[in-house]
């Protein structure tokens, strides 16, 4: 068997079992693009909707000390801005710092030069406000793909978004000439209202790109190394397991390095306890793609998505002759199974009871959960029309109520059969985390939420 295919069938891969995926946006989005035509017209992504005027052109949004101009584009909310500059990646013994150091002694400890030097640099301090083109373009995201919804981003204006991964930093660190980096950062997206989706997040981002002598130095017989080469001599038709450029290879070879570099890695995170599976993806920036999933509590969580980079991302980024590999993991989800934290509100909270548990910095000292208070349910129901978005109204609910929202979900709907009107109804659970919350006030968060949603989101309660 040649050496390549020895490489990649030595790492596990469940290449012929197909699982559904929770959180690959780009996956998912992919996915809902090409069968769900229809539904085109709920992501307004035209470029041409940018020239609309804004309403109030006089009206700045102030970010990091950085004042921008508003537009029709304009989404980002109070609530959302004041999340900015918190950098709970940077606070000392935090669960998220905790998870993004170990995770960088871990790469900092195996991947060293000749010379004994760190192979990776580690950036954690870029911010989270990009360019469009940065967060999408860069990284081939086309110009009507539904990823670049105003209704799952945040959109500063027409041209500037709060990042929705850490992969918006790829081009630009390649293109200062590192070759191995990690990335840590907040990451914003409209979504749901449940116990593990939050509009902020961190996302740690790992990327590592190879001319032919470091993809190909490690061969035991150094004779074989002319053999082998990055590029096709004319490129072929784009393979499942290939780019048009690289040869078959090169490109084993480096979903080899990529899947052991990523299980030696979880394994040192769950103490070598856990069993990995592969799942084949699609994202735009890295062809094949991976999804790394891995059974806890005799359940499969996907923990990160990663692939072969597309050559057109090195092209733009002026590394021409490299291949190399990317990853992006969500710090949230490890230190939830780490931990045992139980809610993602709770890494935003300045409780004692909460933070003192990791003062210590101890690495994944089980989390004591503090008694629950009791749980308020009311529900909301409305005629919606056309434009109506979920993500609307749970943006609508935080400006409102915050933390004290602990899910939001979709209980019934149904069309009304003279009317063709559509009815939502949704049940929202209310449970501040420190403390019982009185009727009063969750009346009070309840009857603003009725009001704002008639005001703001054209729809007639019912
Ligand atoms: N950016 C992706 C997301 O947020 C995660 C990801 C997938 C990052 C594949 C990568 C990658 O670098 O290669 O869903």
């Amino acid at each position: 068997m040649p050496l390549v295919n020895r490489l990649a069938s030595s790492v596990s891969s469940n290449k012929t079992q197909k699982f559904p995926s929770a959180t690959a946006i780009f996956g998912r989005l992919h996915a809902q693009a090409t069968n769900h035509n229809a539904d085109k017209s709920a992501y307004p992504v035209h470029r041409s909707y940018c020239t609309e005027q804004p309403k109030q052109a006089d009206q700045q949004i102030v970010l990091n000390g950085v004042s921008y101009m508003k537009d029709a584009w304009t989404n980002v909310s109070p609530s959302i801005s004041s999340k900015i500059g918190r950098n709970l990646h940077l606070q000392p013994n935090h669960p998220l710092e905790i998870i993004k150091r170990k995770i960088i002694d871990h790469f900092h400890g195996s991947y060293r030069s000749r010379f004994g030097g760190c192979i990776f640099a580690s950036v954690d301090n870029l911010s989270p406000v990009v360019s469009v083109e940065q967060n999408f373009d860069s990284l081939l995201v086309s110009p009507d793909h539904v990823s670049r919804s105003k209704i799952d981003n945040y959109y500063v204006k027409h041209d500037t978004v709060l990042r929705s991964h850490t992969s918006a930093h790829q081009r630009d660190l390649l293109r200062s000439g590192w070759n191995s980096f990690l990335v840590t950062g907040d990451v914003y997206r409209r979504d749901e209202i449940d116990k593990t989706h939050y509009p902020v997040f961190h996302q740690m981002e790992g990327v590592r790109v190879f001319d032919s002598f470091d993809l190909f130095s490690d061969m035991q017989d150094s004779s074989e190394l002319s053999d082998f080469k990055i590029f096709e001599p004319s490129p072929t038709d784009r393979q499942p397991d290939k780019q048009e450029q690289y040869t078959v290879e090169a490109t084993q070879f480096v979903e080899f390095q990529l899947k052991h570099t990523l299980i030696s890695l979880v394994n040192n995170l769950f103490d070598d306890d856990v069993e990995t599976r592969w799942v084949d993806t699609y994202f735009p920036f890295t062809h094949p793609s991976w999804e790394l999933e891995v059974k806890i509590n005799d359940e499969w969580v996907e923990m990160l998505g990663c692939g072969v980079m597309e050559q057109g991302i090195l092209k733009k980024a002026g590394a021409t002759d490299h291949i190399g590999w990317a990853f992006g993991l969500g710090l949230e989800r490890f230190a939830m199974k780490l931990f045992g934290i139980p809610d993602i509100r709770l890494f935003w909270s300045d409780d004692v009871r909460f933070t003192s548990q990791f003062a210590s910095g101890d690495s994944y000292k089980k989390f004591k959960p503090f008694s629950k208070y009791p749980p308020s349910y009311k529900d909301i129901s409305f005629w919606i029309d056309n434009e109506f978005q979920g993500n609307d109204l749970f943006e609508l609910a935080r400006s409102v109520a915050g933390d004290s929202i602990e899910q939001m979900s979709l209980v019934d709907q149904f069309v009304h059969p003279k009317t063709q009107r559509t009815s939502h109804c949704y049940r929202i659970t209310y449970r501040a985390m420190d403390r019982t919350m009185t009727d009063e006030e969750v009346n009070s968060l309840q009857n603003r939420i009725r009001q704002l949603v008639v005001d703001e989101l054209n729809v007639e309660l019912r």
